[in-house]
């Protein structure tokens, strides 16, 4: 069992058959915020994200390209493991389940999950969709036995199988859904869950005889595991080996956030915990789903209906932190919602240049011109102190639930508190008259332009740590408004966000 401080945060893990786009690139940032919050908070931090590369959608991509799945997994996994970087993720590790590492290990927790009794062999009638790679009940099935996710024609399959007992884990399930009101956040998709364990669970396939593209069932050659529960398992695997010749697991397990979109919630929140009931692991914390980025055209951003926008060409026209902070500031975390080049200009000229950047230019320049670029060590505004004290506690408590765009308003508040207040004190005229009551009013500024930009860091990790190194504050972890601390003289920066 992990300790009180440990932090696990995982994403879903992403299909290599096309290139990324916005909507994985979305949940990788949400995730990367949580991670970098969680660290600012002195927890000991593990997170995960990667590439699911077994199963038809892979196969069925390979094939049509001519090319064989490895060679068509190790080029798209790369694109994929640019992205992170291009995103300015702070993952631990980058697994993809084609490495031997978690092979061996999705085989060793599943022959145990055999032995336990919890498998037996059958015969699966039925529908299937290889873009889903999920198993299509009447009731998920469109017009003309297509998919609904999808509008393809379906697969009829009728196919030897072994067969997981999910049904068993019912009254269990029932029971994590009675007990842990926060297992899956927000309220919503708990209520989607729950709603469809109530419908009353059927064993589900846990292994593929007509695919070889997978993790071979240790107990039967002829088939592969069903790329599910490979790719679920990628969770406890890559703790068994990201950090060579150490084993991570009791360190990190259970998993604090699991980070997923609403399409794959059955799996995350019904299959996956009943598997790791059947493995006698300890279950996540928590579910965190959040909901689609759309296109231009108002539909789910995908490849299939080809209406994405690349995160590549965003983030080399606007920066990485325009995009991170455009995000969450235009969809709500947790709802869905459209994104569009001309709405990230506008967020981008009124919030970051007009608001947050002219803030930090204003505070700089005044700090130069009033005070030889020191902080004046004098006593702190109690009217600034009274609404900035407190704001890291604020945003803790709901990066605590996954409110990823309620801890953003609530810093932006702050931000803009910070612009009136200028604004009510203008120091400029202060200095005109010598008031003696500029030192406390720049001193405040300072402080309170600093104690944003830490909240703001695990949004826009790179300008606000420009913005910290010019104030000569560096450190990301002192979060309170405090008066001590200053000392050295701050430093000047080109506009953060230039018009
Ligand atoms: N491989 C599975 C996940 C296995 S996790 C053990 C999969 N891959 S995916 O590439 O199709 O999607 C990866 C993640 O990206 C999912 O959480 C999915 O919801 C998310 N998104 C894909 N398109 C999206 C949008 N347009 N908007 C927001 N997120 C979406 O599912």
């Amino acid at each position: 069992m992990s300790g009180a401080r440990s932090f696990y945060a995982t994403t879903a893990i992403d299909y290599v058959n096309g290139a990324p786009h916005l909507g994985h690139a979305y949940e990788k940032i949400a995730t990367d915020i949580l991670a970098r919050n969680a660290r600012q908070r002195g927890r000991d931090v593990f997170f995960l994200t990667g590439t699911d590369e077994h199963g038809e959608p892979v196969a069925d991509a390979a094939a049509a390209e001519g090319v064989s799945p490895q060679e068509l997994v190790d080029r798209n996994a790369e694109r994929f493991r640019a992205l992170t970087g291009a995103l300015g993720l702070s993952n631990d590790f980058f697994i993809r389940t084609t490495d031997a590492g978690h092979v061996e290990r999705v085989q060793q927790v599943l022959q145990r999950v055999y032995d336990a009794g919890h498998v037996y062999l059958g015969t699966y009638e039925g529908w299937y969709c290889p873009r889903c790679a999920d198993f299509k009940t009447e009731a998920d099935t469109g017009p003309g036995n297509t998919c609904l996710i999808h509008g393809i024609a379906l697969d009829r399959h009728s196919e030897e199988n072994y067969f997981f007992r999910l049904s068993a884990f019912q009254a269990q399930l029932e029971d994590l859904f009675a007990t842990r009101p926060d297992f899956v956040l927000p309220r919503h998709q708990f209520n989607a869950a729950h709603a469809f364990l109530g419908g009353g669970l059927t064993d589900v396939s846990l292994t593929r005889k007509e695919l070889t593209w997978g993790v071979p069932v240790p107990w039967d050659s002829g088939h592969v595991f069903y790329v599910w529960f490979d790719a679920l398992l990628n969770y406890v695997t890559a703790l068994g080996y990201a950090e060579p010749g150490t084993d991570l697991t009791a360190r990190f397990w259970p998993a604090t956030f699991h980070v997923i979109g609403k399409d794959i919630l059955k799996f995350h929140t019904i299959y996956w915990p009943a598997l790791l009931m059947a493995a006698e692991l300890e279950l996540p914390r928590h579910v965190w789903v959040h909901g689609f980025l759309f296109g231009p055209d108002g539909e789910k951003m995908s490849k299939s209906a080809g209406n994405v926008l690349d995160p590549f060409e965003v983030i080399d026209e606007f920066g990485v932190d325009v995009l991170r902070h455009y995000l969450f500031r235009e969809v709500t975390a947790g709802q869905d919602g459209p994104v569009s080049l001309d709405g990230l200009r506008t967020r981008y000229a009124t919030e970051l240049a007009n608001e947050y950047g002219n803030l930090a230019s204003r505070t700089l320049n005044m700090l130069e011109r009033y005070s030889s670029r020191t902080v004046p060590a004098v006593a702190l505004d109690p009217a600034l102190a009274s609404d900035l004290d407190g704001l890291a506690a604020r945003v803790d408590g709901l990066l605590d639930r996954a409110e990823i765009s309620t801890a953003l308003e609530e810093i932006w508040q702050s931000v803009r508190r910070l612009n009136r207040y200028v604004e009510e004190k203008a120091p400029w005229q202060l200095a005109r008259n010598d008031d003696p009551a500029l030192p406390a009013v720049l001193a405040s500024l300072a402080e309170g332009l600093r104690v944003v930009t830490v909240a703001l860091h695990p949004y826009m990790p790179t300008k606000t740590a420009d913005l910290l190194r010019a104030l000569g504050r560096p450190d990301v972890h002192a979060r309170e408004f405090a008066e001590n601390g200053w000392g050295g003289v701050t430093g000047s920066l080109p506009p953060l966000f230039p018009k």
